[in-house]
């Protein structure tokens, strides 16, 4: 009983219910604290290795998705659920440093606060307002448990979000999933909203064939190093009012859900590539 006390008073944070935010997981413990392949990690378009790769191809993103969308507040981020498309299929992407297909499962978020940027990677040294991450699992495996136990169980895309004045052209249907974030405004709520956008509508015109990728891991606990990741170079302009729709969800403490992201990793000489692409 003692030695439970002493270390709960050392770790009270990490052992406590849930992992959080308050440290951007310095705190973490585990493959998080030890782990050589983590993520994020400072991407540098001039220190990086030119990649002469195919394009990464995006099955059915161009179809819609069959409704009703779930989406979640899980106490760290909005998560949403990626259906199967009106076809039957589920959305898929395969090439650039991609062995075989990886399924599209889902989308979820990590934004800053009013007065501070909240992207997990930065290019350049620059961090951006929010980034989304399209989380794929590779076909061979059968679900994401078994997935994250593999170095190649998992790609995720990174779409860096920048805020500016008068953004033309968001996508349509990451406006869609942004205006239900509303209907969930504290820890495990949930809601649906119907479908009719595909996942390019979450994404938008911004160039997929010019990113950054590299091996790393996820970024909240348990820290995996499985993922292949893909970010793209160009920035998704979006709005204050949507960003500042993120602000105003509570996490798992009932507190703001605000900076939600990890802190910058070593690359620990990691071989980062930038594959450059016209549109
Ligand atoms: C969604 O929320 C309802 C309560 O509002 C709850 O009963 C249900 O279990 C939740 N579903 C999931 C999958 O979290
Ligand atoms: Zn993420």
């Amino acid at each position: 009983m003692q030695r439970i006390i002493v270390i709960y008073l050392i770790f009270p944070i990490v052992l406590g219910a849930e992992w959080n935010y308050l440290l951007n997981g310095m705190d973490w413990p585990d493959l998080c604290a030890t782990g050589d392949q983590q993520s994020p990690i400072a991407l540098d378009t001039q220190d990086s290795r030119i990649l002469i790769t195919p394009r990464i191809y995006f099955g059915d993103y161009d179809v819609p998705l069959k409704g009703p969308i779930f989406i979640k507040n899980n106490g760290h981020s909005i998560q949403m659920d990626i259906p199967e498309t009106i076809n039957g299929m589920q959305p898929f992407i395969r090439g650039g440093r991609m062995e075989g297909s990886y399924l599209a499962k889902g989308v979820h978020f990590h934004w800053g606060s009013p007065n501070s940027k909240g992207s997990e990677h930065t290019i350049d040294n620059r961090r951006y307002d929010a980034e989304m991450h399209i989380v794929h699992r590779n076909a061979k495996y059968k679900d994401i448990v078994e997935a994250v136990e593999k170095e190649d169980g998992l790609a995720v895309i990174g779409v860096l979000l920048q805020i500016v004045e008068d953004p033309t052209d968001i996508p349509t249907g990451l406006t869609k999933v942004i205006n239900a974030v509303v209907n969930i405004p504290i820890d495990e709520s949930n809601t649906t909203i119907p479908a009719g956008f595909t996942l390019d509508e979450m994404i938008g015109d911004i160039n997929h064939n010019d990113f950054m990728t590299y091996d790393g891991s996820l970024t909240t606990p348990n820290c995996h190093e499985a993922v292949i990741w893909t970010v793209f170079t160009q920035i998704l302009p979006v709005s204050y009012e949507m960003v500042s729709k993120l602000w105003e969800l509570r996490d798992h403490w009932d507190k703001k859900m605000m900076n939600n992201y990890r802190a910058i990793q070593e690359t620990n000489y990691r071989p980062v590539y930038h594959r450059m692409g016209n549109a």
